[in-house]
């Protein structure tokens, strides 16, 4: 029998060069790390080794090892927050820990008690809690990753593994804050497709997802939006999960809607907060909120009719991020903003919701977690 992964086994070497913290307003997305990092080895046949918080550092691994032939590596991101009463607080830490071991599981690496590394995480903040900044927009974003360390060229099964946690002081991800964004709509690159890992946070799903974005941005957008299918439904947007809102012209009734967990779609913590709080605090005679296949056609065509209310991403980094223009067949639909604003009033409502959920400014059943 293996050893399952254990908190209370944690060896804890503390740094000698404490740094102090840098002002909000140099904070740049994941470019500085906290002082320490978190590992842990595993064995097959063994398990998980003691686990270790120690000074930030870089790692020394044999270059047959199998992360940097055959793409044996998955990650999570969650964020801490500096709450009012100046507690730290992680947002939905669960459902991070439910995900990486599905991820884990896909590619035959080790997965683990996700109360265990919660509490692991825990303590690793509480390390380098005085680099968590302070203020709306700006959190700490934990980065834990795991990597296959088999040494072989041969494509098998990793026999080893090694579970590292990494923390970055973060200000908002893009360097423009809140700014409503322009996309164009990709339809000559795939991002996921049935039967594949798009579900999973495998660093795989990334890397070829950077040149659709590049040229993108060669026309002056700023993130790509992902089609699927012949009928070019509408995925995700850059790395996040995306949400549209509508109004039946006939009806009055207004619709949030964003793609289904079919697969094919990364199961986005912050798009199940959207989700959640939508569902919970809207007023169902007026709104309906629903999973559901939409294509960039209906998009455009209810964008022509004037039933396109907003449009927003969702993810961890950027919680919430508004869209204003879709490049679509060399024209652009254009999203309503309020007047002077950079979203509409219902992406601006579900935005502050999540802060203050984020920043205990209000409670939601589990949540947070100190
Ligand atoms: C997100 O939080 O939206 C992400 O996908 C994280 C990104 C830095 C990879």
């Amino acid at each position: 029998t293996e050893t399952p992964l254990d908190a209370s086994k944690v060896k804890i070497i503390k740094t000698n060069t404490p740094s102090k913290a840098q002002p909000n307003d140099q904070l740049v997305f994941g470019k500085t790390m906290t002082d320490h990092m978190l590992t842990i080895e595993w064995n097959r046949g063994k398990g998980w080794a003691t686990p270790e918080i120690k000074p930030y550092a870089p790692l020394s691994l044999d270059p047959s090892c199998c992360v940097f032939h055959y793409g044996f590596e998955l990650f999570e991101g969650l964020k801490a927050y500096r709450t009012s009463d100046d507690k730290i607080s992680m947002f939905r830490p669960d459902m991070n820990m439910k995900r990486m071991n599905k991820s884990a599981a896909r590619i035959c690496l080790p997965t683990f008690e996700s109360e265990e590394l919660i509490h692991l995480i825990g303590k690793l903040i509480q390390e380098d809690k005085h680099l968590v900044p302070e203020g709306t927009g700006y959190s700490l974003y934990v980065r834990p990753t795991l990597i296959g360390t088999t040494n072989t060229l041969g494509v098998s099964v990793p026999d080893k593994a090694l579970l590292f946690v990494i923390c970055s002081p973060v200000g908002p991800y893009y360097k423009t804050g809140f700014k409503a964004v322009r996309l164009e709509a990709t339809d000559y690159a795939t991002r996921a497709w049935p039967g594949g890992v798009g579900d999973k946070k495998l660093g795989a799903n990334y890397a070829p997802c950077i040149l659709p974005q590049l040229q993108a941005a060669e026309r002056g957008y700023q993130q790509n939006l992902w089609l699927f299918g012949p009928e070019k439904y509408i995925t995700e947007v850059g790395t996040m999960n995306v949400f549209f809102a509508f109004q039946n012209k006939e009806t009055g009734k207004k619709e949030l809607v964003t793609a289904p967990l079919d697969g094919t779609i990364l199961e986005g913590v912050t798009r199940d907060s959207v989700l959640a709080l939508a569902r919970e605090n809207l007023d169902p005679n007026e709104w309906e909120v629903n999973e559901r296949y939409f294509s960039i056609n209906e998009v455009a065509d209810r964008a022509a009719k004037g039933e396109l209310l907003e449009a927003f991403g969702s993810g961890t980094a950027a919680v919430v991020s508004p869209i204003k223009e879709i490049g679509w067949k060399g024209k652009d639909i254009s999203v309503p903003l309020l007047p002077g604003e950079q979203s509409g009033p219902l992406t601006k409502q579900l935005a502050s919701w999540i802060a203050d959920i984020q920043y205990g400014r209000n409670k939601h059943d589990n949540w947070s977690q100190i």
